[in-house]
This record gives structure tokens, sequence and C-alpha cells, in this order.
């Protein structure tokens, strides 16, 4: 499923490890940097007035189906001046993650993905939050999973891999807990990656997926694609995502695990 502003980004995990050091990587490491920096202004705009908003919406997702995200240039630049700014993302996102895993009781160890991982910040923060989780860390860049692996495990408690979110390598209800940070709105596939996340998830498992509000999907937009994925609308809740002020630039999207036939 496509939508206006949507083009691809990353259509491959070969096409996101770019080669280094050339000047025009420098700048597109820059435009990057200039192009993130324009969303989160976008993004104070746009929480303020309905209009604001729709224009906001419009403009980013304008802007963002321009860039080109998450080669080596584009990661470096994401490591050293984006994933700092959303730290208290990863820290809200492990408290939810926690407290969602302690509302069906003891779990034994765990098995998390996070799908789009990045950097690996988010599946960081989680490992300190839940000791005795086991995570994986999924994604498409290669160059991005470069700085993921630095924070791998050798008991394996901690790993990253490469992979898209629309073709999952884990069995049938193997996952107690599938969470997701600002990648969703960079999915080529969104429907397949719900179905994907909806097969994956143990009966009594549960899916967060965040994104920012301003590039995310509108409750229609994710209405079709629950519908494609095979979902009902409804099994896919849209959320706000609670904690003060910064916390309105994020949306959450929540999907329980169904119950085995
Ligand atoms: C803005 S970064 C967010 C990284 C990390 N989750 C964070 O919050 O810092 C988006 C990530 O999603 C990854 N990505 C995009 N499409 C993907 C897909 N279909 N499957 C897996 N990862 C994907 C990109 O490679 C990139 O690393």
């Amino acid at each position: 499923m496509r939508f206006p502003g949507r083009d691809y980004k990353i259509s491959s995990a070969r096409e996101a490890g770019a080669e280094v050091g050339r000047p025009r990587d420098v700048q597109r490491g820059r435009g990057l940097r200039r192009f993130l920096s324009a969303i989160l202004l976008l993004g104070l705009i746009a929480a303020l007035t309905r209009p604001g908003r729709r224009l906001g919406r419009a403009l980013a997702r304008r802007l963002d189906a321009r860039v080109e995200c998450f080669t080596e240039p584009g990661s470096n630049t994401y490591v050293h001046f984006f994933a700092p700014i959303f730290e208290h993302l990863y820290r809200r996102v492990a408290e939810d993650a926690a407290r969602e895993l302690a509302a069906r009781g003891r779990i034994h160890r765990p098995l998390i993905l996070d799908l789009g991982c990045g950097p690996g910040d988010l599946a960081v923060a989680m490992s300190r939050r839940l000791r005795d989780a086991r995570i994986v860390g999924i994604d498409l860049s290669p160059s991005m999973l470069l700085w993921a692996g630095r924070h791998a495990t050798t008991d394996g408690r901690l790993r990253f891999i490469v992979g898209d979110a629309a073709d999952l390598p884990f069995d049938d209800a193997s996952i107690d807990l599938v969470v997701s940070t600002l990648s969703l709105h960079h999915w080529t596939e969104p429907a397949e990656a719900f179905a994907e996340i909806a097969r994956v998830l143990r009966p009594g498992g549960v899916a967060l997926i965040y994104d920012l509000g301003l590039l995310s999907f509108t409750p229609a937009e994710m209405a079709g694609v629950a519908t494609e994925a095979g979902l009902e609308p409804a099994d896919i809740q849209r959320e706000r995502v609670r904690g003060g002020l910064l916390s309105s630039f994020y949306v959450r999207f929540k999907l329980e695990g169904f119950p085995q036939e």
C-alpha cells in the first residue's frame, strides 16, 4: 500500500549500505540534519492549530519523501545528532514495555522484537529496564546495524539482525512484545508489516509501534492498512503517548496478539 508522499527511502538492504567518505555523502549527511530539524520545527507549528497540523503534515511528508535516509552518512548523522534527542522517548517506551509485560503476568525470559531498531538505543534502554528479556533488533540498513552491533551481548540476550519489517524471520506466535520507534513512516509495505507483526505475536502478546504524529498514518489511513493486512480496523488502536509536551509529538499504534485457532 502506498500513500502520497510516502515513496521509497530504502527498498533493499543493499541500497541502504552506501559507500563512505565522498564529499557528496557529507553533503547528504548535512541535508539529512537540516531536514530532520525542519521536521521538528514543523511539529511545533502543527501542534498548535488544526490547519497548521494539516499543512504541517503535508509539508513534512513531502520533505520526508525526498530524503534518502540511512545510508552510511545518514546513519552517522542520526547516531550523533538525532538519537540523543530521542532519549526521552526510548526511556518512555521501555517503561511502557515493562508495564505491558507486567500486566500480562510473569513471562519467563520474554522475547522482544525492536522493528527498525536503527542504532539500537531503544533496545539498550529496554535491556536495562527488563533484565531477563531477550531482545532482537531488526533493521533494513546495514550501516545502522554497524552502530547497533556495538551493543550486542555475547550471551545473545541483545542481538541485531538485518531484515525487513514486512518479512520477519520468526516463527508464528513466537514473540511476546514487538516495539518500534520512528520507523513506521519509512515502511514501504506497512500492510505486509502489520500482517507479519500479527503473525509473530504470541496470543496475549502485544505490539507497541511509536511514530512521529506528523509523519505517521492518520486514523483513516491506518484503517486501510489494517484492512489490507487482513485485520479489522479496530485491531490497531491509535493512541496518544503519555508523558508531557514532548510526548505530544508522537503517536502509538497498539496491536494485541490473537488467540490461536
Ligand atoms: C528514524 S530511524 C529510527 C531508528 C530507531 N528505531 C530509533 O528510534 O532511533 C528509522 C529506521 O527504520 C529502518 N527501516 C526503514 N524501513 C524498514 C523496514 N521495512 N524494515 C526494517 N527497518 C526499516 C531504517 O533503516 C532506520 O534505521
